[in-house]
């Protein structure tokens, strides 16, 4: 079947589509239908089925005579460790890990929060508590301490499970302290930790409350998969929103299990057994799809990487991993080809390596830039698919559906939208827009199963972020159009959200943590074009009345303290001192037009600014630090 047939077939009756995906799941009581909508706009998938996530990444292959089957590879260039772990053994780790939070209370429907490097350990606690039905969230480990902590208030963890450390390039990251200091300061406090100690920094654990991974396993009693309703949250992930205040994006387990097996033969064509790497981090989406749930449950092998593109130990360590470890499909964001384009602009490392069992390339999680598909594609030789998609969905909105049809190629376009997705271009009274014409990207309720029925806790929020803008639709949050032929161009976002090396960061959270820096009055952040990183958040600063100390040490302090506050991750380098900030006649502070300039665009004089003087000032105070770049 071509793409457009299988795009209709779900169109003509998207329920009998989906429960025909349904089939590849092991359920222990079917769903009897596929979309309950009686709480529309609020729609969830295969509600009342019972299932178990583990038990189809993991027992069912091994049931199946499979359990010698390669499940994880683990490689880590920064300890120089490759580790192959089978099926079989995946079972047994996980079943002792999962026996013992049981044996330490936690059970259905608690919350666990995971901070864990990339190891394959990340991936055994997140299916620990799928396991047994708790609802895991993990954090990434670029986060300080002050981000945990509003996490841990927020999902009201029963336990924390954490590595001692992790490791970064020239420095190792101790992550106890940083748990130590986000339960100090979160009110909520939870039950116990389980720490997997690492040899590079052994954490000192406290009696009673800090319990050592590998001590808790040995002595646990395995169990069993718990059967969850299809409606049990998975996980929560938490994503950046307008403010400061991160969103806890809900991932339905029935719906997550169908849409992502359906996924790996038609987005990503590999079949059982296949090896796919996605090389991200677990404490993003594209980790828990990618790097855990999708390929367990499809029964390929996953690649764990501990590494960096370049210089863990150079530019050639992605051609390395996938020659040595004979991966089919590779999955990065942008960012990481041009950080390994810009050390080997020639290619030279990739000729050192024999590439000829992979087939196709992946990008999201950034607008992919023509310069470094096309250099992927002259130096490598292979298809290079960009694809659209959130945390909020957890898989493909627009692709190029692969398995399915190869499309042709459109440099700047992720191809057309999946099954499942009707893509709409709106303008700002909520009418769909002709082909051609720029709008915001937004899509027909109900959003297909996996997606996210709504955010934990937050139901009001899920409808203001999400639902209310255009009734009838999810509002995305990007703008962009779709060409005569269907296919859809992701131009911006509509809100302040910016995206920094394939990172989602909230602007909104860095200028809540400079609008805390005594001396500052007010501030703003906006996302400046960076060539390697995408975008790099800068801050404008206006001190308050009397404040005279050097600019330097202020913009120094407020570096700092994003460091401290945000973490590392955010990437908080650029600050300015401003005398004023552009507004409009009602205060709201023209980002747009600020990153308009910073970034050397052509812009529209806001109709309602209210002292363009103020323009020309920024103009001068960028052109003074080098901007606009190149
Ligand atoms: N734990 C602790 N610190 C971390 C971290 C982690 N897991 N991940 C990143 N950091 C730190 C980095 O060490 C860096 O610190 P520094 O300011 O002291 O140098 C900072 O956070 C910024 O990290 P990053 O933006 O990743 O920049 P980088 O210079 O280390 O690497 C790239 C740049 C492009 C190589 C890197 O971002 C990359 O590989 N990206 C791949 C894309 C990706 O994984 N995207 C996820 C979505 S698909
Ligand atoms: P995240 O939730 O971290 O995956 O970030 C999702 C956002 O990243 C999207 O809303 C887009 O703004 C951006 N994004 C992801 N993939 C792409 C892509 N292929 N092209 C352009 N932007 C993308």
């Amino acid at each position: 079947m071509s793409y457009a047939d299988v795009y209709q077939s779900w169109k003509n009756d998207p329920e009998a589509y989906w429960m025909a995906q349904a089939d590849a799941i092991d359920w222990v009581t079917p769903p009897s239908k596929a979309l309950f909508a009686e709480n529309a706009p609020l729609y969830e998938w295969f509600k009342d089925a019972q299932v178990n996530t583990c038990w189809n990444a993991v027992d069912r292959h091994v049931e199946a005579g499979r359990g010698d089957r390669t499940a994880i590879i683990y490689d880590s260039p920064v300890t120089e460790t490759v580790r192959h772990i089978s099926y079989g053994e995946l079972k047994e780790q996980v079943a002792s890990l999962a026996g013992a939070l049981t044996a330490k209370g936690v059970t259905t429907g608690d919350r666990v929060i995971i901070y864990m490097p990339m190891v394959p350990e990340a991936l055994v606690a997140m299916l620990a508590c799928a396991r047994i039905g708790a609802i895991h969230s993990v954090v990434f480990g670029g986060f300080a301490s002050n981000e945990l902590a509003v996490r841990i208030d927020d999902a009201t963890p029963k336990a924390i499970i954490a590595g001692s450390c992790g490791i970064e390039p020239g420095r190792i990251v101790e992550y106890k302290p940083l748990l130590d200091g986000a339960i100090e300061l979160a009110h909520h406090k939870p039950e116990f930790t389980v720490i997997f100690q690492r040899d590079q920094a052994v954490a000192p654990l406290k009696a009673g409350f800090d319990f050592d991974w590998a001590a808790l396993q040995k002595d646990a009693a395995p169990v069993d998969c718990v059967p969850v309703s299809g409606d049990h949250p998975a996980y929560i992930l938490y994503t950046s929103g307008t403010t400061g205040a991160p969103k806890g994006v809900v991932r339905p387990t029935a719906g997550h299990l169908v849409a992502l097996n359906w996924t790996m033969k038609n987005i990503y064509d590999v079949d059982p057994g296949d090896v796919f790497w996605a090389a991200s981090d677990v404490g993003w989406v594209v980790g828990h799809s990618y790097i855990c749930y999708a390929p367990l449950v499809a029964g390929n092998t996953t690649v764990v990487f501990e590494g960096k593109p370049v210089g863990t130990p150079d530019a050639g360590t992605f051609w390395r991993v996938i020659q040595d470890h004979n991966v089919k499909s590779f999955f990065t964001a942008p960012t990481a080809f041009r950080a390994v384009k810009r050390v080997d602009p020639d290619g030279e490392f990739i000729k050192k390596y024999d590439l000829s069992g992979l087939n196709t390339i992946y990008l999201a999680g950034e607008r992919a830039d023509p310069d470094t598909i096309e250099w992927m594609q002259d130096k490598l030789g292979k298809p290079v698919l960009d694809h659209w998609w959130q945390t909020e969905t957890g898989y493909t909105i627009a692709g190029n559906p692969w398995g399915i049809e190869k499309m042709p190629v459109k440099i700047g376009s992720p191809t057309v939208a999946m099954p499942g997705y009707d893509v709409q271009i709106l303008d700002e009274g909520g009418n769909e827009m002709p082909a051609g014409e720029l709008g915001a990207i937004a899509i027909k309720l109900p959003l297909p199963p996996g997606t996210l029925p709504t955010l934990w806790n937050a139901e009001e929020r899920f409808l203001k972020s999400y639902l209310n803008t255009f009734p009838g639709y999810y509002e995305t949050g990007d703008a962009g159009m779709i060409d005569e032929d269907g296919y859809l161009y992701i131009m911006a976002r509509t809100d302040d959200v910016i995206n920094v090396a394939g990172h989602r960061l909230s602007t909104g959270g860095m200028e809540e943590v400079l609008a805390g820096h005594p001396d500052v009055a007010e501030c703003a952040v906006i996302g400046v074009a960076d060539a390697l990183k995408g975008q790099l958040p800068m801050g404008f600063l206006c001190l308050s009345n009397g404040v005279n100390r050097p600019h330097e040490e202020i913009v120094a302090e407020v570096i700092q303290r994003v460091r401290d506050q945000i973490g590392p991750v955010a990437a908080f380098k650029l600050a300015l001192v401003v005398d004023r900030l552009p507004k409009t006649r009602s205060g709201k502070i023209l980002r747009a037009t600020m990153a308009a300039i910073a970034d050397g665009r052509d812009y529209k004089m806001p109709a309602t600014i209210d002292d363009p003087a103020i323009l020309d000032e920024l103009t001068e105070a960028l052109t003074a630090v080098g901007y606009p770049q190149g």
